[in-house]
């Protein structure tokens, strides 16, 4: 069967990092179209260079990074550099990339390929803030009904806000424009942090990663090491969230995951609970089902996947 086609729609963000290193680790079943950065957990400017230090760091040059939006639909830009340091790749020490930013904007990317490729051939994993995904459908309507589906993280029903009480922080960024991907009518895969809070690094884990004596091996440990500060001091957890890399583990191994497919909405006018994502998780409405919403993870079969693949790089 042929690798299956992905663009990764990221804020780097070390578990974005992670996530893009296990996408790069599987060339086999995924094939990597493109990265397009947003602004999210840092600006614009740092995600599109974090993208490239990571392609770089898997000695994936040939991978074509995109700049996308620098700035959520109707809302200004909040970030998280409380979570993922001021560079975002906080942890290790890391020099600028040389492979070079492509000149076509994320959103055109987006639209071009969407536009080139046949129907149901491309699956798009956003894994930061929706402000890509949604200025694309916005702009080139007729992409829609072309994307196989969407993989996101992002969201949260049992375990509630991780940047407000009521949202998590993908959403949260851009609502408006999470609003749009879950009303587009794309088959959504989400990923919320009642599943990723059960994906810890734990340290046996981060040493797994240490004791690989490979170059990418080093610079996730570094990377998880730094970025459990903020879970351990909130929730008291034993290590950090693998938030992002949930997305592409289930692309190559769904049988790790579980959910109800239901329906989710955002909340976009409460700014008491602006990004909420209101997940009819008990069926207590008639509102049409529009989400694979997962609940679920088998932790040691994620970390053996990501162990295995990071290994390769
Ligand atoms: O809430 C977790 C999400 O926000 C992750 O995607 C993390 O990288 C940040 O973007
Ligand atoms: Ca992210």
């Amino acid at each position: 069967m042929p690798p299956r086609k992905i663009i990764i729609d990221t804020d780097p963000g070390q578990d974005d990092a992670v996530a893009i290193l296990l996408a790069l680790g599987s060339p086999d079943e995924l094939e990597v179209l493109g990265i397009t950065a947003v602004a999210g957990n840092v600006p614009l400017a740092l995600t599109q260079k974090n993208a490239r230090i990571v392609c770089e760091l898997a000695d994936r040059t040939d991978i074509p990074v995109f700049a996308g939006c620098d700035a959520p639909l109707a809302h200004s830009l909040v970030t998280a550099e409380h979570v993922h340091g001021k560079t975002g790749l906080d942890g290790p020490q890391m020099d600028d990339p040389t492979m070079p930013l492509q000149e076509t904007h994320g959103v055109d990317f987006i639209i071009e390929t969407l536009r080139r490729e046949a129907a149901d051939n491309v699956t798009l994993v956003p894994m930061g803030p929706l402000t890509n995904i949604a200025t694309a459908f916005q702009k080139a309507p007729d992409i829609v009904e072309k994307v196989r589906e969407i993989v996101l993280m992002g969201g949260a029903y049992f375990e509630v806000g991780n940047i407000t009480p009521a949202a998590e922080f993908n959403i949260y960024v851009d609502p408006e424009a999470a609003e749009i991907v879950f009303k587009s009518g794309v088959p959504l895969v989400v990923m919320p942090l009642d599943v990723t809070h059960k994906a810890l690094v734990t340290a046996p884990r981060v040493d797994a990663f240490r004791k690989m004596g490979t170059r990418v091996g080093e610079m996730v440990a570094a990377w998880t090491d730094f970025f459990e500060r903020f879970d351990k001091a909130k929730y008291g957890s034993k290590g950090a969230p693998l938030h992002d890399p949930c997305t592409v583990a289930y692309l190559l191994q769904p049988e790790l995951f579980s959910g109800r497919t239901i329906n989710v909405e955002i909340e976009v006018k409460s700014p008491l609970t602006r990004g909420m994502t209101v997940a009819d998780w008990w069926y207590v409405t008639d509102r049409d089902a529009n989400a694979l919403f997962m609940g679920d993870v088998d932790a040691d079969g994620f970390f053996n996947l990501l162990t295995e693949r990071i290994a390769r790089l």
